[in-house]
């Protein structure tokens, strides 16, 4: 006996979910979309958003602070509570207009958590629990996300051991901090809290910061970072730590175990990576298991094992990048919508939104050569950029890469707006255009968005605001 009869089990309402949702409902399929927490998932409730709105705050306060140059001099006074109560409204609103667009797209919501009976039977529990209603359903896709991988020892149930959601729910700033952890979230974290005033410390057990991305990208960031005043050590790991009247001391031990360190701060921030979240719902019941890292596998159409059961978003694997969720999950409903559809990965943007901000998609040069290629590049350093030098921001560069016939291939950008200045590189990767469509294309001066189209010129050869080489 069961409560409800659906089409399509969506399981999770972050970016993945509630795209695979909202799309079923676009193409006229009945889609029941279950959430234990919020709408919007972590992306919108505990990550990408929270975390631009505080980078937001941080930045024209350290702009206000730092404008002397420029002819602007303020005294600056961070009501953090006031932040918050702004950063809480925006993430209020946004969770809001997710729940809106799903009932106009005739999505059924339901609050609870879904644990799978059999193949086409999930009870929804709530907090305690206790069953609130069992659903059946023809397909279900998972879309159950990620959660903060753990470090032994640095348990998040400790009020000064954070998570990165508690950095960004703090009620008050702290005097200092400790980030254990140079990604992703623990760059643009300290970035933003070293911007609002706070002594930040960070340890990494690699050699530089931002792994993953490349070392031509990632010295502007370590550059700011210092003039922030962000006191980054690496080949660092963190061992332990204890309290103190002012707040904790971290362990840490040099990566070859010869030496030890201790580090002072009110609190620490870990930020040591991701892992999916698969033991929530009784896989066993639908006949998955997750891979040995955790992910539950699926083919280029979002299909795991189980014929009738797709995955989406970060639970289906690297990269755990919101707009790549989504992205999979529009494939997914097309999918079973009948449609041809398929997930491609080679324009998948990247961005850390640090200072300045960083951003690639696609393949860079060396990737581009590994992949048999005898690539062209080009180049518009920032400093040649006249909306740049306005803005007083010219570290940085954007680099076009093409295939030899002069297919776009990636590109790699550093500085101000680099997270804007790559969508225009992922279209035409995306696209596979050749790279005079971005040389050829009129670009408004003066704008950032002139260094792509120098960049591509200079691939050709014919830049006219840097020289050719
Ligand atoms: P991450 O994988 O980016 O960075 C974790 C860092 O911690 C690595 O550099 C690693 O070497 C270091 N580490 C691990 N164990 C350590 C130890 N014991 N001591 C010192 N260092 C240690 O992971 P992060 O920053 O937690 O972010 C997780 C994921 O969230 C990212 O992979 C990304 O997919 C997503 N994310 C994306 C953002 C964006 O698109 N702008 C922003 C924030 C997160």
């Amino acid at each position: 006996m069961t409560d409800r009869r659906t089409d399509v089990l969506v399981v999770g309402a972050g970016p993945a979910g509630y795209t695979t949702a909202i799309r079923l409902g676009q193409l006229g399929i009945d889609a029941t979309l279950v959430e234990a927490d919020a709408h919007g998932g972590t992306c919108l409730n505990r990550g990408c958003i929270p975390s631009k709105a505080i980078i937001s705050a941080a930045s024209v306060a350290h702009e206000a602070r730092t404008s002397e140059e420029i002819g602007i001099t303020a005294e600056v006074d961070v009501d953090f509570e006031q932040f918050t109560r702004w950063k809480d409204r925006v993430v209020r609103r946004m969770g809001k207009a997710v729940e809106k667009l799903c009932k106009a797209n005739n999505v059924d919501l339901v609050e609870g958590r879904a644990v799978f009976e059999d193949r086409h039977v999930a009870r929804v529990l709530d907090g305690d629990g206790t069953e609130l209603e069992r659903v059946e359903f023809d397909y279900a896709v998972l879309a159950t996300g990620s959660r903060p991988v753990e470090l032994p020892g640095f348990e998040y149930d400790h009020p000064s051991v954070l998570d990165a959601a508690d950095a960004l729910s703090l009620s008050s700033l702290p005097n200092s901090l400790v980030v254990i952890g140079a990604g992703y979230i623990g760059m643009e974290l300290s970035t933003a809290f070293a911007k609002l005033g706070v002594d930040v410390t960070v340890v990494e057990a690699l050699e530089s910061m931002l792994p993953g991305f490349p070392p031509a990208l990632v010295e502007p960031v370590e550059s700011r970072a210092g003039e922030l005043g962000i006191d980054c050590h690496y080949k660092q790991l963190a061992q332990d730590w204890r309290e103190t009247d002012a707040g904790l001391v971290l362990e840490t031990e040099s990566a070859d175990g010869q030496d030890q360190f201790e580090h002072e701060a009110e609190a620490v921030l870990v930020a040591v990576g991701r892992e999916p979240v698969t033991d929530t719902m009784n896989l066993d019941a639908i006949g998955l298991e997750p891979n040995n890292d955790g992910f539950l596998e699926t083919d280029d159409q979002c299909r795991t094992d189980v014929p009738h059961v797709f995955a989406v978003g970060d639970v289906a694997g690297e990269p755990m990048l919101a707009h790549k969720g989504s992205a999979e999950g529009e494939v997914a409903a097309e999918v079973i919508a009948g449609r041809t559809a398929s997930f491609a990965d080679r324009a998948v943007p990247s961005v850390a939104f640090t200072a300045p901000e960083l951003a690639t998609v696609g393949q860079t040069v060396q990737e581009a050569e590994d992949a048999g290629h005898n690539p062209i590049q080009g180049e518009f350093p920032l400093r040649a950029s006249g909306r740049a030098l306005t803005t007083g921001h010219t570290d940085g560069f954007a680099r076009i890469v093409a295939s030899e016939d002069g297919r776009v291939l990636g590109g790699q950008v550093v500085g101000p707006e680099a997270s804007e200045l790559i969508a225009e590189i992922a279209l035409a990767v995306e696209q596979e255009l050749p790279v005079e469509a971005l040389a050829e294309t009129i670009h408004a001066h003066p704008t950032m968005a002139e260094s792509v189209h120098e960049a591509s010129a200079n691939a050709l050869g014919r830049a006219i605001h840097t020289l050719n080489r």
